[in-house]
């Protein structure tokens, strides 16, 4: 399959970059030039997004500004308006599907604690693909809105669309780096390892559903998402647990 990555110069960009290449060939786009082969472009330039995505079969989207801390300005400029650029470039060149990098923040409201990244524990809950945006952040309604657009294209123009609700990946591949940490319950329940990131990435490349929502966590003793429907509809089954390495 020839596979598009936006923001492929990225943190997650890179683990699919190497994740995905041996099973697709990837065109990546970046913001600025890189090391490797990518075409540099600006997402929310619409004009710049022309014609970019002829020969694509499926596009991964990344691109963004990725803060639960970041402004109205900037996810407006690079999550709202460089998603539906994404979507408006998709349709146009007629690419199947596009995979979403949507957030854990778009529903997790109900358990925040003092900021997005901190987790309420005295709230027990156990949230469901279907239950309704609960954002935790001006980024997390930022990533609804590219789930709201994503829904209209599959319909209306069908651009097959799945909104990946990642859970918390960083640059190294452990929950271990919040032990301690105010953030340390976020992460308990919303750590996702690399390879469980691959496997779900290939696994929303492979569904032939119209419209897919996932929770794309680890299989974390202490999450807080279902992953029943994901399981099912996706056939992601994730293999790793930040419990094993807390070790209690
Ligand atoms: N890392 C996580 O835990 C996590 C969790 C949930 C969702 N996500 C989402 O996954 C995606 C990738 O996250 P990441 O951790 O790799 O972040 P990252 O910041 O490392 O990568 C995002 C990339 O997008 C590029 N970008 C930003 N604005 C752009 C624009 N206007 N045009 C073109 N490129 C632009 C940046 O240059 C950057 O390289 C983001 O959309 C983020 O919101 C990440």
């Amino acid at each position: 399959m020839h596979v598009g990555i936006t923001g492929a110069e990225g943190r997650i960009g890179g683990y699919l970059r190497a994740g995905l290449a041996d099973s697709h060939q990837i065109k990546s786009f970046t913001l600025t030039s890189q090391e490797f082969d990518s075409t540099v472009v600006d997402i929310s330039d619409a004009d710049a997004m022309n014609g970019l995505f002829s020969g694509l079969d499926a596009v991964i989207h990344l691109a963004g500004d990725p803060s639960p801390a970041g402004s109205w300005e900037s996810m407006l400029k690079n999550n709202i308006i460089g998603t539906f650029n994404v979507l408006e470039e998709s349709r146009r060149a007629g690419v199947k599907k596009v995979v979403f990098a949507s957030t854990n923040h778009t529903q997790h409201g109900e358990t925040m604690g003092a900021s997005p990244e901190i987790l309420d524990v005295s709230n027990p809950i156990m949230l469901r693909l279907g239950d309704y945006f609960n954002p935790s952040s001006i980024y997390g309604a930022s990533k609804a809105t590219g789930e709201v657009y994503g829904k209209l294209f599959a319909r209306h123009h069908g651009v097959k669309f799945v909104a990946m609700r990642i859970g918390a990946i960083g640059d190294e591949d452990t929950p271990m780096r919040a032990a301690g940490k105010s953030s340390e319950d976020y992460v308990r329940a919303m750590w996702l390892s690399r390879r469980d990131l691959v496997t779900a990435f290939q696994k929303a490349l492979d569904t032939d559903r119209d419209f897919t929502l996932a929770y794309v966590i680890s299989n974390n003793g202490r999450r807080i998402f279902d992953l029943r429907e994901t399981n099912e509809n996706l056939g992601f089954y994730p293999q790793d647990d930040a419990e094993t390495f807390f070790g209690n």
